[in-house]
């Protein structure tokens, strides 16, 4: 029996997925383009990268680590301690981008993630404009 694959095995798995995160937190750390979105998280990113992680493997198709251990993850709710406008969605969105192509994500999986990255991070503003 033939299936589709999820983004998850697209992707490569848990490997490439822990990869692709750390760059994500490395690179909001390091640009200056993306210091007022750094600014919102914790000194210490170890816990931001852990739980990214484990959200995404879910929301990939992998396995559900995020829900198993904090249960539904409310994402929306659990952002509105945290000023987002359209500048933070973009900056979250760009970040990403530049993650998945330092990783080396096939260009057409990075397109459709960007889309679906998308729909997320736009749903996640909260501030009035
Ligand atoms: C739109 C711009 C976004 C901004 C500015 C932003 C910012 C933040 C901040 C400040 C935190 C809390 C610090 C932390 O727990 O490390 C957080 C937590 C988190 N964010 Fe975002 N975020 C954005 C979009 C997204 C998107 C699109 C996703 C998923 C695709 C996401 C997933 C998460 C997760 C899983 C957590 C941990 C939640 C928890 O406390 O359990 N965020 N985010």
């Amino acid at each position: 029996m033939d299936r589709a694959e999820t983004p998850y095995e697209l992707l490569g798995g848990a490997s490439p997925l822990r990869e692709l995160v750390d760059r994500f937190y490395d690179l909001m750390d390091l640009e200056p383009a993306y210091a007022g979105i750094r600014k919102l998280h914790p000194a210490d990113l170890a816990n931001s990268r852990a739980k990214l992680f484990m959200f995404l493997s879910g929301w990939l198709g992998g396995p559900g680590l995020y829900a198993e251990r904090y249960g539904q993850p409310m994402l929306r709710a659990r952002h509105l301690p945290f000023a987002i406008g359209a500048a933070e969605r973009d900056a979250w969105m760009a970040c990403m981008i530049q993650a998945m192509e330092e990783t080396g994500v096939d260009a057409r999986l990075r397109a459709a993630l960007a889309q679906a990255f998308f729909g997320t991070a736009d749903w996640m503003r909260n501030r009035q404009e």
